[in-house]
């Protein structure tokens, strides 16, 4: 008799699912409740929160508020209906397409529903079984499903190390005379667990030696990179050498939706064959009004980039002067590395939220090296030199404590004696 699926699955609940048992609420799918700001509810009390990707403050800036409510009394969520290419096209949305364009500089673009979707379906459409796709290994999850689609080789290189890129590159070149295939080379602008930078400056200098088409997913670069917040491709000086350019309206944007930008062809050539674009419904008018307006006051000014940097300096500057790790970050993000083990962590967590009031994101093994903590700290523009204080303060008092073996196991007491 063949196994029972449901009973698979009951039986192994993944990595993750695992641990829903003690996590579920709390470490995992806990909720941020109250007016989306740095200070919200968890847990039946107010926690200073660092994990929330809105780095420019527009999700709850008074004139988006305004924008995003009048366009759902105006549309609602249902119009327009089926996918772009049937019935689903308005000049809402090719306006914003058109804006994005003009500030990302490419010559067209193209909405998705979602970033994730997007760069699947993307990837899925623009190689075929004879072409080889080159890509970091620290990719992001929507990138390396995108690649697992793909029907043809695929080299991976060592996180940002360009001398294996180019090793990868060479295999991949002698592969493509022999299949007579073209090269995707795929990276991002910004790292979003480690804030390291791509460098995309040197993966365009092996333009001069290898023949490929460059793709950067820059979900945390737009809008917090570059002089205006046009991304890391301009910050970097190459965004004319980045072949297809990506990012989401997830982060900066406050919103859902995603777009691509490049050559006006390529971009005909994406409409016609993205088949999460064909054959979804096209994003709702108030999402595409909303980032229209979002977009709008990205371009007019750079004061919500400049109050995000003001922050990040101030935090990453803190965090440094306290003689803490934050490794390479050359972004916003702002990793915070430590030695200890899973249970350490969870504890500290635990210790961080219910005595300091503070709320980040925790990473261990296996998305990091074993004996690694990684509390990840997103700063936005809606934080202040206050909330800054208060953490670093913080971080100095649980690392104390982490240094003297008080979250291991044997030492725990009540979190209500932690302090
Ligand atoms: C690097 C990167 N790419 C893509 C995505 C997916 O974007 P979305 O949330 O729009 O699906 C994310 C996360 O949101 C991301 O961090």
């Amino acid at each position: 008799m063949s196994a029972d699926l449901f009973e698979k699955l009951r039986n192994n609940m993944g990595p993750l699912g695992m641990h829903h048992k003690e996590a579920h609420g709390y470490f995992t799918f806990p909720k941020l409740e109250g007016e989306l700001s740095p200070h919200m509810n968890f847990n039946g009390k107010t926690v200073l929160n660092w994990s929330i990707n809105n780095y420019l403050g527009l999700g709850n800036h008074p004139e988006i508020r305004k924008v995003d409510e009048e366009a759902a009394k105006e549309w609602g969520l249902a119009y327009p209906m089926g996918s772009r290419m049937m019935s689903g096209n308005t000049s809402k949305h090719e306006y914003l397409e058109s804006e994005l364009s003009k500030f990302v500089n490419k010559e067209d673009t193209i909405l998705v529903n979602f970033g994730y979707q997007g760069i699947l379906s993307l990837i899925d459409a623009v190689v075929d079984r004879r072409d080889i796709i080159v890509y970091d290994a620290e990719s992001h999850a929507c990138i390396i499903d995108g690649v697992r689609l793909h029907q043809g080789k695929r080299f991976v290189f060592k996180h940002n190390d360009i001398e294996n890129c180019e090793k990868q590159l060479e295999r991949a070149s002698k592969l493509a005379e022999e299949t007579g295939g073209a090269i995707l080379v795929i990276t991002e602008g910004v790292f979003g667990m480690t804030g390291n930078q791509g460098k995309l400056k040197e993966i365009v200098n092996l333009k001069d030696k290898f023949h490929f088409r460059l793709l950067v997913d820059d979900a945390h670069g737009f809008g917090t990179l570059g002089p205006k917040g046009e991304g890391t491709g301009v910050e970097q000086g190459v965004q004319n050498e980045i072949d297809i350019y990506f990012s989401t309206f997830a982060k900066s944007m406050a919103s859902i939706g995603a777009f691509i930008s490049s050559d006006k062809d390529i971009v005909r050539f994406l409409r016609y064959n993205m088949r999460s674009q064909i054959f979804a419904k096209s994003l709702p008018m108030p999402l595409v009004i909303g980032g229209i307006k979002r977009l709008e006051m990205i371009m007019k000014s750079t004061e919500h980039k400049d109050q995000l940097w003001r922050v990040a300096n101030a935090l990453q500057k803190g965090f440094k002067e306290s003689g803490f790790n934050i490794g390479a970050t050359k972004s916003a993000v702002t990793p915070v590395y430590l030695n200890g083990t899973v249970a350490e962590a969870t504890h500290l967590a635990y210790d961080l939220r219910e005595n300091y009031d503070i709320f980040c994101s925790i990473v261990t093994y296996p998305v990091v090296p074993k004996g690694v903590i990684l509390l990840r700290m997103i700063p936005t523009a809606a934080h202040t030199l206050e909330d800054v204080q208060t953490t670093i303060d913080a971080f100095n008092a649980i690392s104390k404590k982490l240094n003297a073996g008080a979250y291991k196991k044997d030492n725990l007491v009540e979190a209500s004696q932690l302090v």
